[in-house]
């Protein structure tokens, strides 16, 4: 007889699928599966708070989903229906953990609690991805693929930052970040406190810090290279509470994820400034800063800022019982330091021979104190410039060399490249791509980082301790916002951090994404879909455009149109690079098992008579301006209006534009038009002239045009110039607007020059 018991519905998204990330080192999936339910029990190997932490968290995972809990005994030998959790000492790595599954038992071997914890994290990846939603609704019968897995970390270090003083995140937040680090088996977490925007942590002692530093008068609105600057009038702030401190330390904890707090010096302080204006070099009175950028406001090394600061570390290595406190470093200009007779003198007292060694001398002085309370400091690169802290470890950001240095020099290093590591940065070029800080870090660079670089000394690699990405907030008001910008990056950096080098395999990667998106989902993660738009490239030959379309993923489909409208799995289905030589609006969309996933790809082509001509540069733009090749000015596409950093444009530094496009034959010309970008904020400045000159051979050329008439109120200029001549090349020579004048954004320095589109009629 058939019960009415075995007849129920097996929960049924993600039954058997074994796509686990970060990936383990080793795994094996066997036939069959292990039925869960509530008749099975957890045991622990015995009633350590550590390991009972473990099966809680097992447990409350559970019951938010199912509303079931499982019993948890320490002792009793049940064959059957159980999930073993074990201490052996077979495992030998701190955070190693061994999973083996079989129709009976789940098993979960590890040295340590906090391994078991990362096993369990594996574990729960085998369950139906509504384990991770708090639905408690979810009908509690999954089958669990037989595995067997045997993981451990490739790097001791695997964290994550959030900079919580350019905008506030609630507790909640805050929690909900970590245990998405949890699930992605991260176990640091870099908490970045305070900054010139806003000082976030209760120090009871100096109540100041919080009532005026927790708080701006308004904040700025749209991009900071949008000038004039615009602000929205409102008051904003908030800090956490030292009670709320402890909550999430403990949060942590019970993650096994350490808190490191970011209490940032010399620099990045102007909110404690404004709130005690003797720690600065000046006696301005400041406002906490209401725009993004450095402020020249920093600490000034008098005795009253030291006591100051020590009393701070005293109350944050209170609340804090990571080995590590990060003290900043980075940034910190040297003006005011310059400036004041008090710096001067006490620079020639200590024998330092310039700024960068009194800043040497102020973290040196601070890490003295920590190792005095047993603690030991970490700082951005900047804290080697003039001259490392004797047991300091470095975070290197402004690139890679930093990290080579100090891991040269014997100390720890975190590699945390704005290349790789800086997930404030645009993850797609897409045009619908919220606003973001700015450069480019798409998903695959992402997953490409190789944290050891081959210029450390092979007895110095053990150095590097590992690799975290950095959520600087400027950009990002709401947790929804830090999701998207967050994940799936976190997944990558996740694998860089776990995974070992020779399993790392992108396609693979995106395959089991695909699959985690459904576990995020049902966490209820607002996830970046961009891994799955289509991509594509549009080449000029023969007078057509030679258009190539891309996907991550493996064995999707592509499908597109050329009228504008949206494509469906009916559309044309893409195999191969095609040509288009007319007009068009391409459209194109990838499916994944007949589902549409990502964005489409869209191009509106405008032919005019140079698309698919050949252009040749006197002098070639920028490489990582020029991404889409120098035909991409005569493509008959338009970049954004909104940002230079895609494919269309290019970007010239301190040269004029002086191309060449060759008609193959004698061509009527009436008249040539250009697309320049404006942004002064960013350096990018138009052009002083365009001149167009025509020629028959190539070689002698008679100036046809030419127009100063270029200025705009917008980003973009588009002006035309009529030519009404004929020939078979044509020359235009664009010119750059030269030096930008002191005291503007980039004073001094060579203005940029960005064309897109160059229109023949
Ligand atoms: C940094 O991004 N200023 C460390």
């Amino acid at each position: 007889m058939i019960t009415s018991c075995e007849t129920e519905p097996v929960t049924p998204a993600l039954q058997g699928v074994a796509d686990i990330i970060p990936a383990p080192l080793k795994f094996s999936k066997k036939e069959g599966n292990f039925l869960l339910d509530e008749n099975v029990q957890i045991s622990l190997p015995n009633e350590n708070a550590e390991w009972q932490l473990v099966a809680n968290y097992l447990n409350d995972k559970i019951f938010d989903s199912t509303s079931k809990r499982l019993k948890i005994i320490t002792s009793g030998n049940l064959e059957k229906d159980i999930i073993r959790i074990i201490q052996s000492d077979d495992v030998t790595q701190k955070e190693g953990y061994q999973l083996n599954i079989n129709a009976y038992e789940i098993v979960v071997k590890a040295k340590t609690a906090n391994g078991a914890f990362l096993g369990v994290q594996t574990l729960l990846q085998l369950m139906p991805s509504e384990i991770y939603s708090k639905n408690k609704t979810t009908n509690f019968r999954f089958n669990i693929p037989q595995v067997e897995i045997n993981d451990a970390p490739r790097f001791s270090y695997r964290g994550m930052h959030l900079d919580v003083a350019r905008h506030f995140f609630s507790v909640d937040d805050v929690k909900r970040y970590i245990d998405l680090m949890a699930m992605h088996k991260y176990n640091t977490f870099h908490w970045h406190l305070t900054e010139d925007q806003g000082w976030r942590i209760e120090i009871k002692k100096y109540p100041k810090l919080t009532e005026i530093g927790g708080f701006r008068n308004e904040t700025l609105v749209g991009h900071y290279n949008d000038q004039p600057h615009q602000f929205d009038g409102k008051r904003y702030g908030g800090f956490y509470t030292q009670e709320q401190i402890k909550e999430v330390v403990k949060y942590a904890s019970e993650r096994f994820i350490t808190v490191i707090p970011e209490i940032e010096l010399p620099g990045h302080a102007q909110a404690a400034i404004t709130a005690y204006p003797e720690l600065g070099c000046t006696d301005n009175q400041l406002e906490v800063m209401t725009k993004w950028g450095v402020s020249n406001n920093v600490f000034c090394p008098t005795e009253e800022t030291f006591t100051f600061l020590e009393n701070v570390l005293l109350e944050v290595i209170e609340l804090f019982p990571s080995e590590y406190i990060h003290i900043g470093g980075d940034e910190c200009p040297k003006t005011h330091w310059k400036e004041s007779a008090f710096c001067q003198k006490l620079m020639k007292e200590n024998g330092l021979k310039d700024e960068m060694e009194l800043q040497s001398y102020f973290i040196g002085r601070i890490e003295k104190f920590l190792n005095s309370k047993g603690k030991q400091i970490i700082g951005w690169d900047e804290i080697l410039e003039g001259g490392l802290a004797p047991n300091a470890s470095v975070m290197s950001w402004r690139g890679v060399q930093g990290g080579i240095d100090a891991a040269t020099q014997g100390h720890d290093v975190i590699m945390s490249p704005t290349s790789h590591c800086y997930f404030d940065y645009y993850q797609s070029q897409h045009k619908d791509e919220p606003l973001a800080i700015g450069g480019y870090l798409p998903i695959e660079k992402v997953y490409s980082y190789q944290p050891i670089p081959d210029e450390v000394p092979a007895d110095k690699v053990h150095h590097i301790k590992g690799v975290q990405c950095n959520l600087w907030t400027e950009y990002i008001p709401t947790a929804r916002k830090l999701d998207y910008m967050t994940y799936p990056r976190a997944c990558a950096l996740a694998e860089v951090a776990w995974t070992a080098k020779s399993n790392r395999d992108f396609p693979d990667f995106v395959k089991r994404l695909n699959t985690h998106l459904l576990r995020l989902e049902a966490y209820g993660v607002n996830t970046a879909m961009n891994v799955f738009d289509i991509d594509g490239d549009l080449t000029s030959q023969d007078g057509q455009l030679m258009t190539t379309l891309k996907s991550n993923v493996a064995n999707s489909t592509i499908t597109y149109t050329l009228d504008g409208s949206t494509p469906t799995l009916q559309s044309n289905i893409y195999n191969n690079t095609f040509t288009i030589n007319a007009s068009s609006q391409l459209r194109a969309v990838g499916f994944i098992n007949d589902k549409q996933r990502g964005r489409s790809f869209e191009k509106d082509i405008n032919f005019h008579k140079a698309t698919g001509k050949t252009i040749s540069i006197k002098e070639q733009p920028e490489p990582r301006y020029s991404a889409g090749g120098i035909g991409a000015i005569i493509n008959g596409i338009n970049g954004s209006d909104e940002r230079y950093g895609d494919k269309e444009w290019l970007g010239f530094e301190g040269k004029n534009m002086e191309a060449v496009i060759d008609m193959k034959e004698e061509t009527e010309i009436r008249k040539v038009s250009f697309r320049f970008f404006k942004g002064e904020g960013q350096w990018i400045y138009l052009p002083k002239k365009v001149s167009v000159f025509v020629s028959n051979d190539g070689e002698k050329y008679t100036l046809a045009a030419e127009s100063t008439d270029i200025a705009t109120e917008s980003k973009i200029a588009n002006p035309t110039v009529e030519v009404n001549s004929k020939g078979k090349y044509i020359k235009v020579l664009v010119e750059r607007f030269g030096k930008i004048p002191d005291g503007l954004q980039g004073g001094g320095h060579e203005a940029w020059l960005f064309v897109d589109e160059i229109i023949v009629e």
